[in-house]
């Protein structure tokens, strides 16, 4: 049943001349049959330079919608309409604009997960690769609302040493992360590093060798000398460490690490996508051009 889903992919794909992306978070089998397998930033990207016509996100919403707000022309597919993002869901649009009536000269940096409503109230986003140097191009002068991730914001407080008006969303999956369940890995495996995503609270990368973006995760593991890694970030990029790395160990760093929207993509609904070129993202052309201006400022910086 896989080989013949993953030859009508295949076929599918060079049909319609489609390009298939994938987040590192995706399900094994996802990342193999993807053309591209990247973070947040890079899928961002690839939607506003590949010339294919089609491209299906396996992802969560935010990265497909992202995708559309980058280019209107293209067919944006989502193969699971349901793949949310519960964080992007602790902002609203309406929210937003509360907030920042309270704080009428502030600068909103936004994370990519977000809403389009929420991006169309944004100055600038950024992703968990580039929020320091997005966060350091804003005048001194200037307040920043940061939304929705106060993991991530006082990561960014930590390293540019600005104080920002903080949103209080957080991710649910990396924020249960304790810096206990952190020290029993490490009790168990005491020469390896511990790594994690900017996601986790402060108290955790406090203790932690490396905080990082995926992309960084992936970038220092392969770079580094050393051959054991604990890992602080959703359990799928394991996979893909281990594929780059094959002759070096990485321990989850908690036992149930796993992001659930993002393992509702299998190769059926990715099949049924191509097959049928549902599930097509649209955004109101009104919020699109705005929310689009947030993005396109992230891109010409980072
Ligand atoms: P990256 O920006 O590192 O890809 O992370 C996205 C995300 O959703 C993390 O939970
Ligand atoms: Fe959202 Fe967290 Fe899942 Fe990333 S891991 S998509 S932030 S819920």
């Amino acid at each position: 049943m896989t080989k013949e889903l993953i030859e009508f992919i295949t076929r599918r794909k060079n049909e319609l001349n489609a390009l298939v992306v994938s987040h590192f978070y995706q399900l094994p089998e996802i990342q193999e049959v993807a053309d591209f397998v990247g973070d947040s930033l890079q899928l961002a990207r690839q939607a506003a330079e590949t010339d294919a016509q089609v491209v299906v996100y396996c992802g969560v919403h935010f990265m497909a919608e992202s995708a559309k707000i980058l280019s209107p022309n293209k067919t944006i597919l989502l193969p699971e309409v349901n793949a949310g993002c519960p964080m992007a869901d602790m902002a609203t649009g309406e929210a937003l604009r509360a907030k920042k009536a309270e704080h009428p000269n502030s600068v909103v940096v936004s994370y990519v997960n977000t809403s389009a409503e929420v991006k169309a109230e944004t100055d600038i986003c950024c992703t968990s690769s580039n929020a320091v140097s997005i966060v350091k191009s804003i005048p001194l002068d200037k307040e920043i609302i940061f939304v929705p991730d106060q993991n991530l914001g006082s990561y960014i407080e930590n390293q540019t040493g600005r104080k920002m008006i903080m949103w209080e969303g957080y991710c649910p999956i990396h924020n249960n992360l304790t810096v206990d369940e952190v020290m029993e890995q490490k009790r168990l495996h005491p020469e390896a590093k511990i790594v994690v995503h900017p996601e986790v609270p402060e108290s955790v990368a406090h203790i932690a060798d490396v905080v990082s973006s995926t992309s960084g995760i992936l970038d220092y593991v392969k770079n580094s000398s050393d051959k054991e890694f604990i890992i602080g970030t959703e359990v799928g990029f394991l996979y893909t460490l281990s594929q780059h790395c094959p002759d070096k160990t990485f321990y989850i760093a908690r036992p149930e690490f796993t992001c659930q929207d993002m393992k509702v993509i299998t190769l059926e609904r990715l099949a049924n996508a191509l097959d049928k070129l549902e599930h097509q993202i649209e955004v109101p052309e009104d919020i699109r051009k705005k929310a689009y201006d947030s993005l396109d400022r992230m891109l010409k910086i980072t």
